[in-house]
């Protein structure tokens, strides 16, 4: 009795021994822990692309996150930094990884949308499904005065050739020739050229009231280096109703975002919500874009951003998941210059609903088609993705390999 009273008194000292050793060394790491959840940072605010624009990483293709943004992204790095900590201190990633992940490119069917459109696939006729045309579509090209030559040649070569009367050119200057090419479907924005937060939101501001005078069904919104495949996006959109809330695109990050709700209340409480990328293009149905006028249409648009100090796709996103909690469709189909391009390959390349290409920097994060071009004549791989697709064009090879 006595001998396992003591025996178990040793046991019990040896493990609570241990188990101080044990805390103390655990001490430093819950320091550090400590400081970095409990105190506002005084460190600069988070530059842009380290937030919103950012892409969770594919290791081998972007060795910086910022893609050929980086040169913008100077800019907006400035802007930023005249903003005071605090105010971007109620602006933070949520750390917390989330469960949710980003779906492979060749996707499998795991996400929402591709389930909800597995089932539209079927055989079955379905309600929802409207005879969708591709005049129903609004397609709002975002560019600026620097590019129109380069970026939006290419453009007007391929693929807005298939889809003149849907698109709509958003820019910042009156460029006499782009006007004579495209007449009333250039718009300038009268926005400002540069690469900030406020010109950005200027301009997704025009484009959304444009949208809504033009009576159309759908509004998307793609860069000026996106291609767009516009049968395979009326495949997407006809899957739904322009009546239903729809917002589909592609998240850039792996996990929502967590902003203060400055609109609900005086920023004490937070809002999480995803938003898809603005550089992997997006669409929102008529019926959802009418729900969110009261902060966006007429210049709310820009307001609402500056309340909520977030670029213009994550104030998109904001007003959709955060506001009017609609949730936002994960496509695999849409691509922007962010991601690893070159895992496209083949003919899943001509299924997708946008691509994209790197910039300067990261010339070699294309998408991977072979057989039309090489890399020296379409170092974007767009023209041979176009003569793929559209075999016929003029300055296409007669002698079509796919
Ligand atoms: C963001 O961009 C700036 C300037 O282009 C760069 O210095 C910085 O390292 C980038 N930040 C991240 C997290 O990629
Ligand atoms: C930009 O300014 C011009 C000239 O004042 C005007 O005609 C045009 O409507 C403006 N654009 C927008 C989108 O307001």
């Amino acid at each position: 009795m006595t001998l396992s009273c003591i025996g178990l008194s040793k046991i019990c000292f040896l493990l609570s021994v241990t188990f101080c050793a044990f805390l103390l060394l655990l001490i430093p790491k819950f320091q550090t822990t400590w400081r970095h959840r409990g105190y506002p940072q005084p460190r600069p605010p988070p530059p842009f692309n380290a937030s919103c624009k950012s892409e969770f990483h594919h290791p081998q293709a972007e060795p910086s996150s910022t893609g050929h943004l980086d040169s913008e992204g100077t800019d907006i790095a400035h802007s930023v930094k005249d903003e005071t900590v605090e105010k971007w201190g109620d602006y933070s990633l949520h750390a917390g990884g989330s469960s949710l992940k980003l779906e492979e490119q060749d996707g499998s069917p795991t996400s929402p949308l591709q389930i909800m459109l597995k089932d539209h696939h079927g055989p079955a006729g379905d309600s929802t499904k409207e005879n969708l045309e591709l005049k129903d579509i609004f397609i709002a090209v975002k560019t600026t005065r620097k590019y129109h030559k380069t970026r939006l040649d290419l453009l007007f070569q391929t693929w807005i050739s298939q889809a003149k009367r849907q698109t709509f050119i958003f820019t910042d200057w009156e460029d006499r020739e782009l006007r004579l090419r495209a007449g009333d479907h250039m718009i300038n924005t009268n926005c400002s050229a540069v690469h900030t937060r406020q010109a950005l939101c200027c301009k997704m501001s025009v484009e959304y009231d444009k949208f809504l005078e033009s009576g159309r069904k759908w509004f998307c919104h793609v860069d000026d280096d996106n291609y767009v495949n516009p049968q395979n996006l009326l495949h997407l959109l006809s899957a739904f109703s322009h009546s239903q809330d729809v917002y589909v695109g592609r998240p850039s990050l792996d996990h929502p975002i967590e902003a203060a709700d400055h609109v609900r209340s005086d920023g004490s409480t937070t809002v999480k919500f995803w938003f898809a990328t603005g550089g992997a293009g997006f669409c929102i149905s008529r019926g959802l874009a009418l729900k969110m006028s009261p902060w966006a249409s007429l210049g709310n648009f820009i307001s609402t951003a500056e309340r909520v100090r977030l670029p213009d796709d994550c104030t998109i996103g904001y007003i959709i998941e955060g506001l009017l909690e609609v949730k936002l469709l994960h496509s695999p189909l849409f691509h922007s210059h962010l991601e690893n391009l070159q895992r496209l390959r083949g003919e899943s390349v001509l299924q997708q609903v946008t691509l994209s290409y790197g910039g300067p920097e990261n010339k070699h994060n294309v998408v991977s088609v072979a057989g039309v071009f090489g890399l020296q004549q379409d170092p974007t791989r767009f023209r041979s993705v176009h003569c793929l697709l559209y075999p016929d064009t003029t300055w296409c090879p007669t002698k079509n390999i796919l």
